[in-house]
């Protein structure tokens, strides 16, 4: 998208649902009206829907196109998000963070993807994607803090997701700790937040945080293997929201939330406390209950056979089994 074509778009987005007439935006935009009907079907050939009224002028009707100027036009005055990038081919759009981050990038860019050919979570394990019907994204950091001075950005990142879903939608999902967005009881989101140290200063210079939310997937789409474990947002229903909307009301809330206490949050959207769970460390699986998840997102546990209480760390586990 050309630069004219992108202030034509913003103006048609400004409206919001009402047409506006060519001589208008040629107007507030100093372009000819020629320049503008290019636009317009240069716009209407990336798929968005524009209609022509007659004696009115031009009407946008939202559609579901990843777009990096609606995002950021969607952004309110806490969000401290300076650039979106549309990465058009991705492999991981946590490796196009990295990549930025050792070039001269903005304390906050986002990056975000149609589809990526590699993408993957935790632990490396590969993580399932369609083209436009999830969100894939990733927001590079420069923190310059120690690591006892940051945020737990896993723990912010789920609150701001959950938080997000249901101010849009009114759909109330849950968190499995420490990273897992759950619907239905099945997984419909996943975060991946790394980070690296300066090995000089000790500070970490680079975190990044990627989130891949299963949007509009149909339900009968996921792999046979992973369709009792993971759905979507919309995986029966037609959307009500945009993408465009989700991601920029994810990263208000993300920046809303960063300097308030948030774990309150956390534990009262987490579905397993007080349950049953299992998992295993150094290859041995232990059986107990959730009791409680620390200021610092350990995740305490009263062991089933000595009643002794733990903290799991994030890094290192993963739940084999919970009850949910
Ligand atoms: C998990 O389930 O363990 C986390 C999944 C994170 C997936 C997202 S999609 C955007 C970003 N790019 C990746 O390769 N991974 C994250």
């Amino acid at each position: 998208m050309n630069q004219t074509t992108r202030k034509v778009y913003l103006s048609l987005l400004n409206q919001q649902g009402q047409a506006v007439s060519g001589e208008k935006i040629a107007e507030s935009l100093g372009i000819s009206r020629t320049a503008i009907w290019k636009s317009i079907q240069e716009l209407k050939n990336l798929g968005y829907q524009i209609e022509s009224i007659k004696g009115s002028g031009y009407l946008l009707t939202p559609s579901d196109i990843l777009n990096p100027d609606e995002i950021k036009h969607l952004f309110n005055q806490n969000n401290l998000i300076d650039s979106v990038f549309l990465v058009e081919k991705s492999e991981s759009t946590q490796e196009d963070a990295k990549a930025a981050l050792l070039k001269n990038t903005p304390n906050y860019a986002l990056f975000v993807a149609r589809n990526q050919t590699v993408a993957h979570g935790r632990f490396k394990r590969a993580y399932y994607t369609e083209t436009d019907n999830g969100i894939y994204m990733s927001l590079a950091i420069k923190p310059e803090k120690s690591f006892q001075e940051m945020p737990q950005y896993t723990i912010l990142t789920a609150v701001a997701i959950v938080s997000a879903i249901k101010k849009l939608t009114q759909i109330q999902t849950k968190i499995k700790w420490v990273n897992d967005i759950y619907l239905n009881q099945k997984k419909m989101a996943g975060i991946l937040s790394e980070a690296t140290t300066n090995m000089e200063s000790g500070q970490i210079n680079h975190v990044i945080i990627g989130i891949g939310l299963n949007f509009a997937i149909q339900q009968e789409n996921f792999p046979v293997e992973i369709q009792d474990k993971a759905t979507s947002l919309f995986a029966k229903d037609n959307p009500t929201i945009t993408k465009n909307q989700l991601i920029a009301e994810i990263w208000n809330t993300f920046f809303e939330l960063i300097d308030k206490p948030f774990i309150d949050a956390y534990k009262r959207d987490s579905f397993i406390l007080g349950k049953s769970i299992s998992f295993i460390k150094n290859g041995v699986e232990y059986h107990g209950i959730a009791d409680d998840i620390s200021p610092t997102g350990e995740l305490v546990v009263t062991l089933d056979e000595s009643k002794k209480q733990i903290s799991l760390s994030s890094g290192e586990i993963s739940l084999s089994h919970f009850e949910q």
